[in-house]
């Protein structure tokens, strides 16, 4: 019983919250350069856009982040120590082809590739890419306007091809794109969209989509043909809706908003648009360009599990009286009364994560595998400088637990759980430092200040004992 014997536990970070270097190794400019600290940087990610270069009245967290650039070897280490079995990070498409149109990739990027993935397996770290976590190079942007184009699917797939064939004997676990679903929360973020006023936004958003859900099955198709064992699985920002009371409006309203991230996983793992999403188009006039090969490379090639981020269950009501107090930067949801919340109000729900995972496992029939998870917190070092981050411990333990029971108890198969930001980062919707995950503490301040000094918090221990034991211990 318990977790199974190659359970892959770690950690997963992103290239443009932590690497920084944005500028070295021949690396372009991408979308997520250009996403500010402060009130305007969701404008900017939701697509409200007005420059292509950064703006000198801005401060650009993810610059520099936490340079693992050139800390990775150290940063690996620090993993090892954890004992970490998998490492998820995501590779920036900007490093790889600077402005994306260019037919040969940059040797110069990829060599910083070769280097962070080798010092994972010196340890026996297996690496789980991300494809695209949010990062569109600018020069795409540009190019095509992002993924509102057909033509961003070649620019992909001709990316992912130099990745799969470089490493085709070192990668086993990759994910095409990151939080799929954010497209329709924060589409410049998630897909390089930038809207003018007169753009039917909804369409836009939903053509983007299609562009991406085909590029995924292009990729998975490319990828067995270039090895066979690779594992190719889809990205979910995952938390069930609950309805706010019994009323069955409530109940319908929150089964339509779960089929608004569903709808995603159900085109990357059924392999067909759901009914339900072709009458929402209809009623909509949402009108996309759907070619009959279309059709087909989706049915072809799904993925072969089921990947997610968890953060939080959300609530929902049809009555817009109640609706009114709907709130929360990416996901909206009303309070739930039985549950208490982060410093950034993000709700607490452990017992939500093994409500998703059973949603998931019953939906898709398809392994799963946990790839973000964990608290955001400001942490204070203590008088002799120790961060007992005991309230992280607490969060992740729960959460643990949860998912146990729901291998244990419910027999859903996970094959491993990376939480989020194992080591301290950029925030993705607030560009905070501040706002901390990590087990080590990095030392920089949300201002760019700080040594970048690499610290261990108390949950880095309490975490080396988790993946020691296999969580038989939580
Ligand atoms: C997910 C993203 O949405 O949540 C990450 O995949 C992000 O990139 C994480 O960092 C946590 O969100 P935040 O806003 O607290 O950084």
């Amino acid at each position: 019983m318990g977790f199974r014997k190659d359970f892959l536990w770690g950690g997963a970070t992103a290239a443009n919250q932590c690497e920084g270097g944005y500028q070295e190794g021949g690396r372009g400019l991408a979308n997520v350069d250009l996403m500010p600290t402060g009130e305007d940087r969701w404008k900017i990610a939701t697509g409200d856009m007005k420059h292509v270069k950064p703006d000198e009245k801005y401060f650009y967290p993810g610059h520099e982040a936490i340079d693992m650039y050139h800390h990775y070897k150290e940063d690996i280490a620090l993993f090892a120590e954890m004992g970490f079995k998998c490492y998820r990070f995501s590779i920036a498409w900007s490093r790889v082809f600077p402005l994306g149109t260019e037919e040969k990739a940059n040797e110069e990027g990829l060599k910083f590739y070769d280097g962070l993935i080798d010092e994972c397996l010196k340890y026996n770290i297996k690496p789980l890419v991300t494809i695209c976590h949010f990062d569109v190079p600018m020069g795409l942007v540009e190019a095509f306007g992002g993924w509102k184009s057909r033509k961003m699917i070649d620019a992909f797939v001709k990316f992912s091809k130099v990745l799969f064939e470089r490493y085709k004997d070192k990668v086993e676990y990759w994910l095409t794109f990151n939080e799929i679903n954010m497209i329709l929360h924060a589409p410049f973020m998630g897909a390089g969209l930038v809207f003018n006023e007169e753009d039917n936004r909804e369409e836009m958003k939903y053509q983007a989509a299609h562009y991406e859900l085909v590029a995924s099955a292009r990729v998975t198709k490319l990828a067995k043909e270039i090895n066979p064992n690779f594992k190719i699985g889809c990205m979910l920002a995952a938390g069930n809706t609950y309805a706010n009371t019994s009323n069955p409006q409530d109940v319908f309203q929150s089964l339509e908003k779960d089929r608004e991230n569903f709808f995603f996983i159900d085109v990357q793992s059924r392999g067909e648009y759901p009914a339900y999403a072709l009458k929402f188009f209809e009623r909509e006039k949402i009108h996309l360009d759907f070619l009959m090969e279309d059709k087909k490379v989706l049915r072809e090639n799904t993925v072969d599990f089921i990947s997610f981020s968890y953060y939080s269950s959300r609530l929902t009501s049809a009555d817009p009286e109640v609706s009114k107090s709907t709130e929360g930067n990416v996901f909206a949801t009303l309070r739930n009364p039985y549950l208490k919340a982060s410093e950034w109000g993000w709700q607490i729900d452990p017992l939500g994560l093994r409500i998703t995972m059973n949603t998931l496992y019953d939906r898709y029939q398809k392994p799963l595998f946990i790839v973000e998870n964990g608290l955001g917190a400001v942490d204070i070092p203590d008088q002799n400088g120790e961060i007992c981050d005991d309230y992280r411990i607490e969060y992740l333990k729960e959460h643990m637990k949860a998912m146990r029971d729901a291998v244990d108890i419910d027999g859903v198969e996970l094959w491993g759980y990376t939480s989020w930001g194992c080591i301290d980062l950029v925030s993705a919707s607030t560009g905070e430092m501040k706002k901390r995950y990590g087990f080590i503490y990095v030392d920089r301040d949300n201002e760019g200040n700080g040594t970048l000094k690499r610290q261990k918090k108390k949950s880095f221990h309490w975490y080396k004992e988790v993946i020691h034991s296999n969580g038989e211990n939580l």
